[in-house]
């Protein structure tokens, strides 16, 4: 363990240990580091103010902030600043003399050009990169952290994994659900069957072909992960389909910005018809975040409410969602792979679409187990992992 590892920091996570503060001072009321690989960090007295994590500023133990901001001038200025023989930054304040003291990794990992790595390991895909989920095995069936972890990691950049080798009894999808984080319920079962049945409220349990899909856009927050695990797969046919719905967007925003223009504003109310429960949503079929970015794809062309427009406008509208459609299960990017028993595969379910071929169920059985969990789930635990390994060294 290095030096700068006791120095506190306002959470309890491990920062690993990165460069030392060559120089502090003063300009006007910012702190200015000088960092032994020639970075520099221009620190705001109030946003130093705030991270303050003495025991009067932050509770020990639950590292949530006891400091109320608005007992904090918002002319404070630091009247000294050294850095300690730990390598840490210690600031005193003008007014009440309170002192604070920084751990160099944390203000290092706060302060300087950091590209954010997560942003760059979304892969986006089209059936020319890749014919079939990206495949980890589960040596002796067993699901280790190290697997589980690699398979995180590939949902982050590809939007699917699919583990192989797995056993096939029905608690599987429900364990390895929950060691990634709770189970996203909906009004569907928590746990659900994906059989072909007679009275079927769901086409999902029959033996139809399904179009490329993302389950439940008929929610305000839709299912982030769905996880799917083939137990039997005896019947002909049941082929599985997914197509990556980000690299689409991207290509239709290329090719037909007027489409994708109607894709990411016009809202299609998703609903669930059948009764007794009434969930419905209007959203874009492309949803992007506050920077335009893309947050997520919503379709399920066979749960569409009918499209409230006007009449001018409906012709562009209908053209946008047949040129979505058409992509989304073309063979350029829908990719189409067996399951076989012992798979289990997991996806995005608000970015990559899935569906199946038809199957004939008089060849045989075809059992999948499903459930959810949430896109945060996973990055909580692929940064629970990481905070491991870094603490292990
Ligand atoms: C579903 C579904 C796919 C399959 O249950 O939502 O899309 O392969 N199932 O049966
Ligand atoms: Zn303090
Ligand atoms: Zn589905």
């Amino acid at each position: 363990m290095t030096v700068s590892n006791k120095i506190a920091t306002p959470d309890n996570f491990y920062w690993p240990q990165c460069n030392s503060i060559a120089s502090a001072k003063i300009v006007d009321k910012a702190v200015i580091l000088h960092w032994n690989d020639d970075q520099q960090s221009t620190l705001h007295p109030v946003w130093l103010r705030d991270n303050c994590c003495c025991e009067l500023c932050l509770n020990p133990i639950t590292r949530e902030h006891l400091l109320d901001l608005r007992d904090v001038s918002l002319d404070i200025r630091p009247s000294a600043v050294e850095v300690d023989a730990e390598g840490a930054l210690v600031v005193t304040w003008s007014g009440d003399q309170h002192r604070s003291r920084y751990n160099p990794d944390w203000l290092y990992a706060h302060s300087t050009e950091q590209r954010s790595q997560r942003d760059d390991q979304m892969r986006l895909w089209s059936a020319a990169d890749l014919c079939e989920p990206p495949s980890l095995d589960a040596i002796d069936g067993i699901v280790t952290d190290e697997l589980l972890y690699e398979a995180l990691l590939t949902i982050l950049r590809h939007g699917m994994v699919r583990l192989r080798g797995l056993p096939t009894d029905t608690a599987q999808v429900e364990t390895l659900a929950l060691r990634i984080g709770p189970i996203r319920e909906t009004h569907f079962d928590r746990i659900f069957d994906v059989i072909s049945k007679a009275d079927s409220d769901t086409l999902a349990n029959t033996s139809h072909y399904l179009a490329a899909h993302t389950d439940i856009p008929t929610r305000e927050s839709p299912p982030g992960i769905q996880i799917l695990h083939c137990r039997i797969a005896e019947a002909k046919g049941g082929h599985s389909t997914l197509t990556d719905g980000f690299k689409v967007a991207n290509d239709i925003k290329q090719q037909f910005p007027a489409y994708y223009k109607t894709l990411t504003s016009v809202k299609w109310c998703h609903a669930n018809r059948a009764g007794p429960t009434d969930y419905r949503w209007s959203a874009p079929i492309i949803g992007l975040d506050d920077q335009g970015e893309l947050l997520e794809v919503r379709l399920l062309p066979f749960s569409r409410a009918p499209l409230q427009a006007d009449y001018k406008d409906m012709d562009g509208i209908y053209a946008a969602l047949v040129c979505f459609l058409d992509l989304v299960n073309c063979s350029d990017y829908q990719i189409r792979f067996p399951l076989q028993a012992g798979d289990l595969i997991m996806f995005d379910n608000r970015r990559v679409l899935h569906g199946r071929s038809e199957f004939s169920p008089k060849t045989g059985d075809r059992a999948l187990r499903g459930t959810y969990v949430e896109r945060d789930d996973v990055m909580s635990k692929i940064r629970e992992f990481e905070q491991q390994q870094s603490r292990n060294g």
